[in-house]
Protein backbone atom coordinates (compact mmCIF):
# COMPACT_ATOMS: atom_id res chain seq x y z
CA UNK A 1 0.00 0.00 0.00
CA UNK A 2 1.17 3.52 -1.06
CA UNK A 3 -0.66 6.56 0.77
CA UNK A 4 -0.62 9.97 -0.31
CA UNK A 5 -0.75 12.38 2.37
CA UNK A 6 -1.65 16.48 1.62
CA UNK A 7 -2.65 20.01 3.39
CA UNK A 8 -5.29 21.77 2.10
CA UNK A 9 -6.46 25.21 2.61
CA UNK A 10 -5.06 27.94 5.20
CA UNK A 11 -2.98 26.76 7.62
CA UNK A 12 -3.22 26.75 11.69
CA UNK A 13 -1.00 25.18 13.99
CA UNK A 14 -1.37 21.25 14.59
CA UNK A 15 -0.80 20.50 10.78
CA UNK A 16 2.53 19.09 11.15
CA UNK A 17 1.43 16.83 14.39
CA UNK A 18 -1.25 15.13 12.05
CA UNK A 19 1.27 14.85 9.30
CA UNK A 20 2.96 13.21 11.93
CA UNK A 21 0.47 10.83 13.18
CA UNK A 22 -0.01 9.73 9.39
CA UNK A 23 3.41 9.01 8.82
CA UNK A 24 3.97 6.93 11.88
CA UNK A 25 0.73 4.97 11.45
CA UNK A 26 1.64 4.35 8.14
CA UNK A 27 5.20 2.88 8.71
CA UNK A 28 3.80 1.05 11.48
CA UNK A 29 1.11 -0.76 8.82
CA UNK A 30 3.87 -0.86 6.74
CA UNK A 31 2.51 0.98 4.32
CA UNK A 32 4.55 3.48 1.61
CA UNK A 33 4.17 7.41 2.46
CA UNK A 34 4.28 9.92 -0.40
CA UNK A 35 4.33 13.68 1.14
CA UNK A 36 2.34 15.37 -1.48
CA UNK A 37 3.48 19.31 -1.27
CA UNK A 38 0.91 23.02 -1.51
CA UNK A 39 -2.33 20.86 -1.16
CA UNK A 40 -3.99 19.80 -4.43
CA UNK A 41 -1.86 21.51 -6.90
CA UNK A 42 0.84 19.47 -5.48
CA UNK A 43 -1.15 16.58 -6.73
CA UNK A 44 -1.63 18.24 -10.03
CA UNK A 45 1.95 19.32 -10.49
CA UNK A 46 3.57 15.74 -9.62
CA UNK A 47 5.17 17.67 -6.45
CA UNK A 48 5.37 14.52 -4.12
CA UNK A 49 8.31 12.69 -2.25
CA UNK A 50 8.78 9.87 0.01
CA UNK A 51 8.46 10.53 3.96
CA UNK A 52 10.05 8.59 6.34
CA UNK A 53 10.68 8.59 10.24
CA UNK A 54 13.53 11.24 9.55
CA UNK A 55 11.09 13.34 7.67
CA UNK A 56 8.54 14.08 10.46
CA UNK A 57 11.29 13.93 13.34
CA UNK A 58 11.45 17.27 15.77
CA UNK A 59 7.62 18.36 13.58
CA UNK A 60 5.03 17.99 16.40
CA UNK A 61 5.49 21.01 18.50
CA UNK A 62 5.97 23.37 14.87
CA UNK A 63 3.50 26.01 13.75
CA UNK A 64 2.68 25.76 10.00
CA UNK A 65 3.07 23.17 7.57
CA UNK A 66 6.38 20.94 6.26
CA UNK A 67 4.37 20.12 3.15
CA UNK A 68 2.97 23.39 2.30
CA UNK A 69 -0.58 24.16 1.67
CA UNK A 70 -2.54 25.72 -1.31
CA UNK A 71 -6.03 26.81 -2.08
CA UNK A 72 -6.39 24.92 -5.46
CA UNK A 73 -9.34 23.48 -6.67
CA UNK A 74 -8.88 20.96 -9.20
CA UNK A 75 -12.09 21.42 -10.22
CA UNK A 76 -11.63 24.63 -11.81
CA UNK A 77 -8.07 23.65 -13.35
CA UNK A 78 -8.92 22.99 -17.29
CA UNK A 79 -8.58 18.61 -17.69
CA UNK A 80 -7.38 19.07 -13.66
CA UNK A 81 -9.06 15.81 -12.80
CA UNK A 82 -7.72 13.46 -15.63
CA UNK A 83 -3.85 15.52 -14.68
CA UNK A 84 -4.48 13.81 -11.12
CA UNK A 85 -4.81 10.51 -12.26
CA UNK A 86 -2.34 10.67 -14.56
CA UNK A 87 -0.05 11.42 -11.67
CA UNK A 88 -1.52 8.95 -9.44
CA UNK A 89 -0.95 6.61 -11.92
CA UNK A 90 2.53 7.37 -12.44
CA UNK A 91 3.64 7.55 -8.81
CA UNK A 92 1.51 4.16 -8.16
CA UNK A 93 -0.47 5.61 -5.28
CA UNK A 94 -3.17 3.63 -3.71
CA UNK A 95 -4.93 5.83 -1.58
CA UNK A 96 -4.75 9.27 0.00
CA UNK A 97 -5.30 11.45 3.49
CA UNK A 98 -6.31 14.93 3.30
CA UNK A 99 -5.83 16.99 5.85
CA UNK A 100 -8.45 20.05 5.06
CA UNK A 101 -11.22 22.28 5.76
CA UNK A 102 -14.11 21.69 4.30
CA UNK A 103 -12.94 22.76 0.53
CA UNK A 104 -10.10 20.73 0.85
CA UNK A 105 -12.44 17.71 1.97
CA UNK A 106 -14.92 18.44 -0.78
CA UNK A 107 -12.05 17.46 -3.26
CA UNK A 108 -10.98 14.06 -1.51
CA UNK A 109 -14.92 13.34 -1.82
CA UNK A 110 -14.79 14.21 -5.58
CA UNK A 111 -12.00 11.37 -6.03
CA UNK A 112 -13.62 9.18 -4.48
CA UNK A 113 -17.09 9.69 -6.55
CA UNK A 114 -15.00 9.96 -9.67
CA UNK A 115 -13.45 6.63 -8.77
CA UNK A 116 -9.88 8.68 -9.48
CA UNK A 117 -8.29 7.21 -5.87
CA UNK A 118 -9.79 5.98 -2.26
CA UNK A 119 -9.74 9.00 0.23
CA UNK A 120 -10.07 9.65 3.65
CA UNK A 121 -10.14 13.04 5.65
CA UNK A 122 -9.00 14.93 8.70
CA UNK A 123 -10.72 17.54 9.56
CA UNK A 124 -8.81 20.68 10.28
CA UNK A 125 -9.75 24.55 10.12
CA UNK A 126 -9.42 27.05 13.25
CA UNK A 127 -12.56 28.07 11.87
CA UNK A 128 -13.93 25.07 13.58
CA UNK A 129 -16.67 24.74 11.33
CA UNK A 130 -16.04 21.39 9.43
CA UNK A 131 -19.85 19.56 10.81
CA UNK A 132 -19.82 16.42 12.49
CA UNK A 133 -16.74 16.65 14.76
CA UNK A 134 -16.69 18.57 17.58
CA UNK A 135 -12.90 19.89 17.44
CA UNK A 136 -10.93 20.45 14.18
CA UNK A 137 -7.14 20.87 13.95
CA UNK A 138 -6.02 23.96 14.95
CA UNK A 139 -9.26 25.63 16.41
CA UNK A 140 -7.75 25.62 19.85
CA UNK A 141 -4.71 27.04 19.18
CA UNK A 142 -5.99 29.91 17.03
CA UNK A 143 -8.45 30.64 20.57
CA UNK A 144 -6.20 30.20 23.11
CA UNK A 145 -4.40 33.30 20.69
CA UNK A 146 -7.45 35.28 21.14
CA UNK A 147 -8.15 34.77 24.63
CA UNK A 148 -4.14 35.87 25.39
CA UNK A 149 -4.70 38.94 23.17
CA UNK A 150 -7.48 39.77 24.76
CA UNK A 151 -5.94 39.57 28.32
CA UNK A 152 -3.20 41.75 27.29
CA UNK A 153 -5.71 44.05 25.68
CA UNK A 154 -8.05 44.23 28.68
CA UNK A 155 -4.91 46.14 30.73
CA UNK A 156 -4.40 48.59 28.00
CA UNK A 157 -8.21 49.18 27.46
CA UNK A 158 -8.61 50.05 31.33
CA UNK A 159 -5.83 52.10 31.45
CA UNK A 160 -7.31 54.48 28.71
CA UNK A 161 -10.64 54.10 29.15
CA UNK A 162 -10.99 52.79 25.65
CA UNK A 163 -13.48 51.05 23.89
CA UNK A 164 -11.12 47.95 22.27
CA UNK A 165 -12.84 46.24 19.09
CA UNK A 166 -11.20 42.78 17.85
CA UNK A 167 -11.12 41.80 14.92
CA UNK A 168 -10.62 37.95 14.51
CA UNK A 169 -11.16 35.36 11.71
CA UNK A 170 -14.26 33.22 10.81
CA UNK A 171 -15.48 33.37 7.67
CA UNK A 172 -19.10 31.89 8.17
CA UNK A 173 -19.23 30.73 11.72
CA UNK A 174 -18.09 32.18 14.58
CA UNK A 175 -16.32 29.66 16.78
CA UNK A 176 -13.32 31.79 17.24
CA UNK A 177 -14.91 35.45 18.25
CA UNK A 178 -17.12 33.37 20.63
CA UNK A 179 -15.04 31.04 22.32
CA UNK A 180 -12.43 33.22 22.48
CA UNK A 181 -14.57 36.18 23.67
CA UNK A 182 -16.00 33.74 26.09
CA UNK A 183 -12.63 33.03 27.58
CA UNK A 184 -10.91 36.44 27.33
CA UNK A 185 -13.88 38.21 29.33
CA UNK A 186 -15.80 40.00 26.05
CA UNK A 187 -17.80 42.68 26.85
CA UNK A 188 -19.84 42.27 23.32
CA UNK A 189 -19.44 39.53 20.85
CA UNK A 190 -20.44 39.51 16.95
CA UNK A 191 -20.75 36.66 15.19
CA UNK A 192 -21.72 35.46 11.64
CA UNK A 193 -24.75 33.36 12.40
CA UNK A 194 -26.22 35.99 14.71
CA UNK A 195 -26.53 39.63 12.58
CA UNK A 196 -26.20 42.72 15.18
CA UNK A 197 -26.49 46.09 14.54
CA UNK A 198 -23.73 48.81 15.79
CA UNK A 199 -27.06 50.45 17.39
CA UNK A 200 -27.27 47.68 19.35
CA UNK A 201 -23.54 47.60 20.38
CA UNK A 202 -23.62 51.40 21.23
CA UNK A 203 -26.35 51.05 23.42
CA UNK A 204 -24.71 48.37 25.05
CA UNK A 205 -21.76 50.50 25.49
CA UNK A 206 -23.18 53.17 26.78
CA UNK A 207 -25.00 50.79 29.45
CA UNK A 208 -21.93 49.83 30.33
CA UNK A 209 -20.36 53.32 31.13
CA UNK A 210 -23.71 54.26 32.98
CA UNK A 211 -22.90 51.05 34.88
CA UNK A 212 -19.33 52.50 35.73
CA UNK A 213 -17.66 50.01 33.15
CA UNK A 214 -15.57 52.79 31.89
CA UNK A 215 -13.53 50.64 29.29
CA UNK A 216 -15.10 47.67 27.31
CA UNK A 217 -13.73 45.12 24.90
CA UNK A 218 -15.41 43.70 21.92
CA UNK A 219 -14.92 40.35 19.54
CA UNK A 220 -15.86 40.52 15.80
CA UNK A 221 -15.55 38.02 13.56
CA UNK A 222 -14.57 38.85 10.40
CA UNK A 223 -17.35 37.68 8.72
CA UNK A 224 -19.93 39.36 10.69
CA UNK A 225 -23.37 40.74 8.66
CA UNK A 226 -24.07 44.21 9.76
CA UNK A 227 -27.85 45.35 8.80
CA UNK A 228 -27.11 48.78 9.51
CA UNK A 229 -23.92 49.66 7.88
CA UNK A 230 -22.77 48.57 4.48
CA UNK A 231 -19.70 46.32 4.17
CA UNK A 232 -17.84 46.46 1.02
CA UNK A 233 -16.76 42.90 -0.40
CA UNK A 234 -13.88 42.21 -2.32
CA UNK A 235 -14.26 41.67 -5.55
CA UNK A 236 -11.47 38.93 -6.09
CA UNK A 237 -12.57 35.02 -4.94
CA UNK A 238 -10.05 32.33 -4.86
CA UNK A 239 -10.61 29.09 -6.67
CA UNK A 240 -13.31 27.72 -3.97
CA UNK A 241 -15.67 31.06 -4.57
CA UNK A 242 -14.52 32.60 -1.01
CA UNK A 243 -13.57 36.20 -1.26
CA UNK A 244 -10.87 37.94 0.91
CA UNK A 245 -12.43 38.56 3.98
CA UNK A 246 -9.50 40.68 5.60
CA UNK A 247 -10.22 43.19 2.63
CA UNK A 248 -14.07 43.88 4.22
CA UNK A 249 -12.47 45.66 7.46
CA UNK A 250 -15.17 44.91 9.29
CA UNK A 251 -13.33 45.77 12.56
CA UNK A 252 -12.65 49.59 11.20
CA UNK A 253 -15.42 50.00 10.11
CA UNK A 254 -17.34 49.10 13.72
CA UNK A 255 -14.11 51.20 15.18
CA UNK A 256 -15.17 54.42 13.53
CA UNK A 257 -19.15 53.91 13.97
CA UNK A 258 -19.13 52.93 17.40
CA UNK A 259 -16.20 56.35 18.09
CA UNK A 260 -18.80 58.59 16.20
CA UNK A 261 -22.06 57.19 17.68
CA UNK A 262 -21.14 57.30 21.69
CA UNK A 263 -18.13 59.61 21.45
CA UNK A 264 -16.40 56.93 23.68
CA UNK A 265 -12.48 56.73 22.43
CA UNK A 266 -12.00 53.33 20.64
CA UNK A 267 -9.17 51.53 19.13
CA UNK A 268 -9.01 48.21 16.64
CA UNK A 269 -6.90 45.47 16.33
CA UNK A 270 -6.89 42.99 13.54
CA UNK A 271 -5.16 39.95 15.23
CA UNK A 272 -5.50 38.07 11.99
CA UNK A 273 -2.79 35.37 10.66
CA UNK A 274 -1.28 35.63 14.55
CA UNK A 275 -4.14 33.62 14.72
CA UNK A 276 -2.76 30.98 12.72
CA UNK A 277 0.68 30.85 13.96
CA UNK A 278 2.57 29.81 16.22
CA UNK A 279 2.81 26.59 18.58
CA UNK A 280 0.02 24.27 18.50
CA UNK A 281 -2.17 23.84 21.82
CA UNK A 282 -1.62 20.30 24.06
CA UNK A 283 -5.09 19.99 22.85
CA UNK A 284 -4.15 20.49 18.82
CA UNK A 285 -1.76 18.09 19.36
CA UNK A 286 -3.44 15.27 20.88
CA UNK A 287 -6.20 15.52 18.21
CA UNK A 288 -3.99 16.12 15.55
CA UNK A 289 -2.49 13.21 16.33
CA UNK A 290 -5.09 10.94 16.83
CA UNK A 291 -7.39 12.04 13.91
CA UNK A 292 -3.76 11.72 12.14
CA UNK A 293 -3.59 7.63 13.42
CA UNK A 294 -7.47 7.29 12.37
CA UNK A 295 -7.38 8.33 8.89
CA UNK A 296 -4.97 5.84 8.46
CA UNK A 297 -6.80 3.03 10.11
CA UNK A 298 -9.95 4.23 7.94
CA UNK A 299 -7.83 3.61 4.96
CA UNK A 300 -6.33 0.03 6.19
CA UNK A 301 -9.81 -1.20 6.62
CA UNK A 302 -10.59 0.43 3.48
CA UNK A 303 -13.25 2.85 4.92
CA UNK A 304 -12.92 5.27 1.55
CA UNK A 305 -15.03 8.23 1.70
CA UNK A 306 -14.97 8.86 5.28
CA UNK A 307 -13.31 11.35 7.50
CA UNK A 308 -11.54 10.91 11.13
CA UNK A 309 -13.98 12.73 13.44
CA UNK A 310 -13.96 13.77 17.38
CA UNK A 311 -17.32 13.59 18.92
CA UNK A 312 -18.33 13.57 22.63
CA UNK A 313 -14.62 12.83 23.67
CA UNK A 314 -13.95 10.36 21.62
CA UNK A 315 -12.52 9.66 18.22
CA UNK A 316 -14.51 8.08 15.31
CA UNK A 317 -15.77 8.57 11.82
CA UNK A 318 -17.74 9.75 9.96
CA UNK A 319 -18.97 9.82 5.60
CA UNK A 320 -17.11 12.46 4.22
CA UNK A 321 -20.38 13.51 2.17
CA UNK A 322 -22.36 13.64 5.83
CA UNK A 323 -19.78 16.54 7.13
CA UNK A 324 -19.63 18.20 3.46
CA UNK A 325 -23.36 18.17 3.67
CA UNK A 326 -23.96 19.81 7.48
CA UNK A 327 -20.98 22.21 7.08
CA UNK A 328 -20.34 25.08 8.03
CA UNK A 329 -21.28 23.67 11.58
CA UNK A 330 -22.94 26.95 13.19
CA UNK A 331 -21.95 28.00 17.17
CA UNK A 332 -25.51 26.72 19.51
CA UNK A 333 -27.33 29.88 20.04
CA UNK A 334 -27.87 28.97 23.55
CA UNK A 335 -24.04 29.67 23.92
CA UNK A 336 -23.81 32.50 22.30
CA UNK A 337 -26.83 33.78 24.57
CA UNK A 338 -25.18 32.26 27.78
CA UNK A 339 -22.32 35.13 26.81
CA UNK A 340 -24.62 37.94 27.55
CA UNK A 341 -24.75 37.33 30.88
CA UNK A 342 -20.81 38.30 31.20
CA UNK A 343 -21.16 41.36 29.22
O1 LIG B 1 -10.18 29.26 6.20
C1 LIG B 1 -9.81 29.72 7.43
C2 LIG B 1 -9.44 31.17 7.41
O2 LIG B 1 -8.62 31.29 8.53
C3 LIG B 1 -10.61 32.16 7.45
O3 LIG B 1 -11.09 32.40 8.74
C4 LIG B 1 -10.01 33.37 6.82
O4 LIG B 1 -11.00 34.18 6.24
C5 LIG B 1 -9.14 32.79 5.78
O5 LIG B 1 -8.71 31.57 6.28
C6 LIG B 1 -7.98 33.68 5.40
O6 LIG B 1 -7.09 32.94 4.64
P1 LIG B 1 -5.89 33.45 3.75
O7 LIG B 1 -5.50 34.80 4.23
O8 LIG B 1 -4.86 32.42 3.94
O9 LIG B 1 -6.42 33.48 2.35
Amino acid sequence: MRIGVLTGGGDCPGLNAAIRAVVRKSIDYEFDVLGIQNGWLGLLENQLYPMNLSSVSGILPLGGTILSTSRTNPAKVPGGFEKIAAVIKEREIDAIVAIGGDDTLSVALELNKRNIIPAVGAPKTMDNDVALTDYCIGFDSAVSTVTEALDKLHTTAHAHHRVMVVEVMGRDTGWVALYGGLAGGADWIMIPEVPSTIQESCQHLIKRRERGKDFSIIVVAEGVVLPDIPVEDAKDMDSFGHVRLDKRNVGHLIGLHIERITGFETRVTVLGHLQRGGPPTVFDRILATRLGVEAVKLIKYKRYGEMAAFRNNEISAVKLEDALKNSPKKVPIELYQMAHLFY
